[in-house]
């Protein structure tokens, strides 16, 4: 062994024990960042529990469930001029309708094949993936999006450790005549 691959060597090993405690540090930070966020208020499904509406944790931030097909929004007014659904997952306003994202790494209909640039790009320009279509109310990634990068990267890597839930949210609907 040269001295170079032993320096390298041990410059990997003490470097391991370090990278992987951040790394939970870091989706810690995340959770922390998802909690205070209100995330799970959009992302997560709502049930009826036996003390009325409570958020269905066992799919939790997986977005609007699939299986929940809803049907056209009521008329609204200059006065009422939004709505939500019941599972707290599906709006519609001026903007049409949109339904909250499956956050979770699902590979097919979740962020599993996200980088972590998509990510942080998404939220710092308000744009799918940071490059596509504008991101619609009510996702509120203007607020988001002062976040210091630090605590947007960590919300990926939380949001990575997360089961997989397979749940394809239906499409953004525009206006009607746009
Ligand atoms: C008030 C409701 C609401 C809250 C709170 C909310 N979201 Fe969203 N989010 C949405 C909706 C609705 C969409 C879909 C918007 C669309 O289709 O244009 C969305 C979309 C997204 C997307 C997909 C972006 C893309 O590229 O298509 C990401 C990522 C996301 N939200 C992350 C988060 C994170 C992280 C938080 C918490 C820090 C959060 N959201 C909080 C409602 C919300």
């Amino acid at each position: 062994m040269t001295r170079s691959t032993a320096a390298f060597l041990a410059l990997t090993l003490s470097a391991l024990p370090a990278l992987a405690a951040d790394l939970s540090h870091q989706a810690r930070r995340g959770e922390f960042v998802v909690q205070t966020g209100g995330c799970n208020d959009c992302h997560t499904p709502l049930r009826l529990g036996p003390n009325g509406p409570e958020p269905d944790l066992s799919r939790m931030l997986s977005g609007h469930p699939e299986t929940i097909v809803l049907p056209p929004p009521p008329t609204l007014t200059d006065a009422w001029n939004n709505v939500g659904s019941a599972s707290g997952t599906a709006y519609a306003g001026p903007w049409g309708i949109t339904y909250a994202f499956n956050l979770t790494p699902d590979p097919e209909t979740g962020i599993g094949k996200w980088r972590e640039k998509d990510f942080v790009q998404a939220i710092k320009t308000g744009k799918h993936l940071g490059v596509g279509r504008p991101i619609q109310p009510p996702m509120p990634w203007e607020s988001y999006r002062h976040l210091p990068e630090s605590d947007l990267k960590a919300v990926f890597a939380y949001l990575k450790t997360l089961p997989p839930i397979r749940n394809k949210v239906p499409d953004y609907v525009p206006p009607k005549g746009k």
